[in-house]
């Protein structure tokens, strides 16, 4: 089983994004018996709620229902159970730089350095913008998602 674990801040728009996102599209390539997903935030604010309205709306308004998700906060020793750490952002990273256990660096990553020819290298936060915000997100989600299935395809299943 690969765990793939999306960080961001709050954990309630762009890492449940991300999560739903990825988890629809395991479904629809049959690789839910393989890969599973979780996200959770930085900071603790926002701990046991659903994603923000603005997320869940955007991301239903493409197919994705995200409304069973429920922010966490991340702990050291999700580094040592997931195998993909994916930071939203610059200062996502260098949070869980300070919080790997030693010899787990490997495991994290920009989420958006899956998506090769991004125009963006963080996915930007969505929280205190409009709607377009959210469907941006989005757009950058679904093509870093499409790179990371393949990167565990190749790297971790053998296909
Ligand atoms: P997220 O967005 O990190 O994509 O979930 C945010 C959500 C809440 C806050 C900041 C960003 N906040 O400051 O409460």
């Amino acid at each position: 089983m690969v765990k793939v674990l999306f960080v961001c801040l709050g954990n309630i728009c762009r890492s449940p994004s991300a999560e739903g996102v990825f988890r629809d599209m395991v479904e629809q390539k049959g690789l839910s018996a393989q890969i599973t997903t979780d996200s959770a935030g930085t900071g603790d604010w926002h701990v046991g709620n659903p994603p923000d309205p603005r997320a869940q709306k955007a991301a239903l308004d493409r197919g994705v229902d995200i409304s069973d998700l429920r922010a966490r906060q991340i702990r050291a020793k999700d580094f040592i159970e997931f195998d993909y750490v994916l930071a939203m952002d610059r200062s996502n990273y260098a949070k869980l730089q300070q919080i790997c256990p030693p010899g787990y660096e490997d495991r994290l990553y920009m989420f958006l350095s899956f998506y090769p020819d991004s125009p963006e290298e963080e996915v930007p936060d969505p929280y205190f913008g409009g709607a377009d915000g959210f469907d941006y997100v989005l757009d950058l989600i679904e093509k870093a998602s499409e790179g990371l299935v393949q990167d565990i395809k190749t790297g971790y299943l053998g296909m």
